[in-house]
């Protein structure tokens, strides 16, 4: 059982996840004006996950008995200058999860619940591999220095990325 206080927080949460969805989705949409197909793909598989993320806190709100809430979406940004440009705003937009759900057991500790530590272990840990990711990709961006054969490599290898349910 969660404690209003912690619903509505995790509802906040789940609304924040299918915004984050939104945002990849624009963001895929950028790469598909680009023609860079791989980029879109690693942004649609973003998009997935950022669904199953969502999808997760509302089935653990609905088995502990809360109400899940949903409220209007805001618009995502859809223009930006450059494929850097994208992926910084991605690194920062993962930053700000992070410390959401960081508050997020924040709370659960302070209200000593251990079914919604436990819960949000896996969402501390998956913003690990959020961040790194994004990370390689900018690193590998900035090393290229705007050289459109990079580019294109980088293209292809993101093209690889698959989803896979959480
Ligand atoms: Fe749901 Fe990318 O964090």
């Amino acid at each position: 059982m969660l404690s209003q206080k912690l619903v509505d927080a995790i509802n906040d949460q789940i609304q924040y996840e299918y915004y984050s969805a939104f945002t990849y989705k624009a963001m895929q949409a950028y790469f598909e004006g680009e023609d860079l197909t791989g980029m879109a793909n690693w942004m649609n598989i973003q998009f997935q996950e950022e669904m199953s993320h969502a999808e997760k806190m509302f089935n653990f709100v609905c088995e502990t008995g809360g109400k899940v809430e949903l409220k209007q979406l805001d618009a995502p940004r859809n223009e930006y200058s450059s494929v850097l440009e994208v992926f910084e705003e991605t690194l920062k937009h993962e930053q700000e999860v992070t410390s959401r759900i960081n508050n997020l057991m924040d709370l659960a500790q302070e209200e000593k619940n251990h079914m919604a530590q436990i819960f949000l272990q896996w969402f501390i840990t998956e913003q690990i591999e959020e961040e790194a990711s994004v990370g390689h990709i900018i690193a590998k961006l900035k090393r290229i220095q705007g050289d459109g054969r990079g580019l294109m490599m980088i293209d292809q290898e993101l093209e690889k990325r698959t989803f896979a349910p959480a």
